[in-house]
């Protein structure tokens, strides 16, 4: 096989406040998808970080009278102990403010758009703090922002840099209809052509410095001017590969690799699929070859919001329930693609049936089994990905790729029922140790599975058939 050079990357989202559950979320969709590309056998580079840069953290700063370096850091290392809280595998974290490779890179980036591309000119219109981005007339439902309906938009006049996404109108159609810029799934990739059909217009690239609080990075040649924070955020996929210096792993990684992989929510795909490529094609530089757009996580069935008050804090659930019931959870219950309601009592329910019952108490079984009569542990051989679950995640569809291992796991359960090897080993110990010993067999199949979503469970397993021991209870169940 042939090993791949593979990048995969989150979102970096905004600090002006702790992470939630949407955060959460991606980060384990993420995860999931770098794990599995190395159990592959690719070499990945898996990247996670933070936009420090928005308009929107330095009002949060300022509303909460703290100076914006150490409220954005503050918040920063929130997100950086969510991702280890959650076994998050990224190799690197890039912090946008205070990373040194960062705004190098992302004035790098600028320079080499073509000077064609950009022009200064003066502009009015309504910015709205929560997208960081203008909106035009048609994109507002009664006046109001659709993603954050309960903000004000901002009536600003001012000279910015613009770029001419207009010239790039048919090479973005192309890339995304010819699938050299896989968008997944399916009505993600249509909506995005469908908002290039309706014309793109010029895109504000920066903003006044004094606007911006003269927080952020400068734009090359025009101290007055600071990057439209959308440009310094997204340029952070290649920053932190040293895009700056040409350095090796922005050679291996971006310029040299196989896949480019942005996991993102659906709110920023456009973002991510016609302003980035827009940037890349314009600066001469790869683009990503691959959008997982997510759907949303809602909570009693609304938009989590401060106004609402129903932001979940995922950690007190990943400190009582386990860093791998979560995971579990996220990957098997939040559908990858649609909106998926968060409730605990759903995921009590899941957890308890998943995992308590199902996976837990399957490992009990078999190991029980194996212990008390196996003289040696039995050895494992390494036994390649079935084409059921290598298809559900190269299809970014953790879920099914799931509901396939779950569809192992009850069968394992119901060979133990059929075969009764607790039985046999007393009539015919030989025949019966053989049967014990296929039930370890495919339990570490099965385990082999489940390293990507629940690693540290995935170890404890295997741990557990090469001492030839039952393990301690994984998943107690909860009442
Ligand atoms: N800072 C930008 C991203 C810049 S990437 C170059 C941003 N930040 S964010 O904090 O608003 O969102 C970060 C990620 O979390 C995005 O992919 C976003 O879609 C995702 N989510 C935010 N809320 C979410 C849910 N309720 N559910 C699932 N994911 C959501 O956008």
């Amino acid at each position: 096989m042939n090993k791949k050079s593979i990048f995969v990357s989150t979102a970096i989202p905004y600090v002006n406040a702790a992470p939630h559950l949407g955060h959460a979320i991606e980060f384990v969709q993420a995860d999931v998808v770098a794990r599995y590309q190395r159990a592959m056998g690719n070499d990945v580079f898996f990247l996670s970080g933070t936009d420090d840069n928005a308009l929107k953290n330095v009002l949060k700063a300022e509303e909460a009278g703290q100076d914006v370096a150490s409220f954005v850091e503050k918040n920063a290392a929130a997100f950086q102990k969510l991702l280890a809280d959650l076994d998050v595998s990224n190799d690197d974290f890039i912090r946008t403010s205070s990373d040194q490779r960062h705004a190098p890179g992302a004035q790098k980036l600028w320079q080499a758009f073509r000077k064609e591309d950009i022009e200064r000119k003066s502009y009015k219109g309504l910015y709205c703090v929560g997208c960081e981005e203008f909106k035009t007339e048609k994109e507002l439902t009664d006046g109001r922002c659709p993603e954050h309906p309960d903000a004000e938009l901002e009536e600003i006049e001012e000279e910015n840099w613009f770029f001419k996404l207009g010239s790039y109108t048919d090479r973005l159609q192309n890339i995304i209809t010819s699938g050299g810029l896989r968008i997944v799934p399916d009505v993600r990739k249509n909506e995005v052509l469908a908002f290039i059909r309706r014309g793109l217009e010029d895109l504000s690239i920066s903003r006044s410095a004094e606007r911006a609080r003269g927080w952020g990075v400068p734009v090359p040649g025009d101290p007055t001017q600071i990057q439209y924070v959308w440009v310094d955020a997204l340029s952070n996929y290649i920053t932190a590969l040293d895009y700056a210096h040409a350095g090796a792993q922005f050679k291996k990684y971006w310029e040299g690799s196989d896949e480019r992989i942005h996991v993102i929510g659906k709110g920023i795909s456009r973002f991510h699929a016609i302003y980035w490529p827009a940037f890349l094609l314009s600066a001469g530089v790869q683009l990503p070859t691959t959008l997982f757009v997510h759907g949303y996580v809602t909570v009693g069935g609304q938009k989590m919001s401060k106004s609402l008050g129903n932001i979940v804090d995922p950690s007190p659930v990943i400190k009582e329930y386990g860093v791998d019931a979560f995971r579990y959870f996220v990957a098997r219950h939040i559908h990858p693609f649609e909106d998926s309601d968060f409730t605990m009592e759903r995921f009590k329910q899941a957890y308890n049936a998943d995992l308590a019952n199902g996976l837990g108490n399957l490992v009990a079984r078999v190991m029980q089994l194996s212990q008390s009569n196996l003289e040696r542990s039995v050895d494992v051989t390494f036994v390649p990905y079935p084409s059921e679950f290598t298809k559900a995640l190269d299809s970014f569809k953790p879920n099914e790729a799931l509901e396939y291992v779950a569809a192992r796991v009850q069968a394992l359960d119901q060979k133990i029922n059929q075969t009764e090897p607790f039985k046999v080993v007393k009539t015919d110990p030989e025949r019966g140790k053989k049967l014990i010993e296929e039930l370890v067999r495919e339990l570490a199949a099965i385990d082999l599975m489940l390293e990507p979503f629940i690693p540290k469970t995935s170890k404890a397993i295997i741990d557990a058939i090469v001492a030839n021991t039952k393990p301690a209870n994984l998943f107690p169940r909860k009442e």
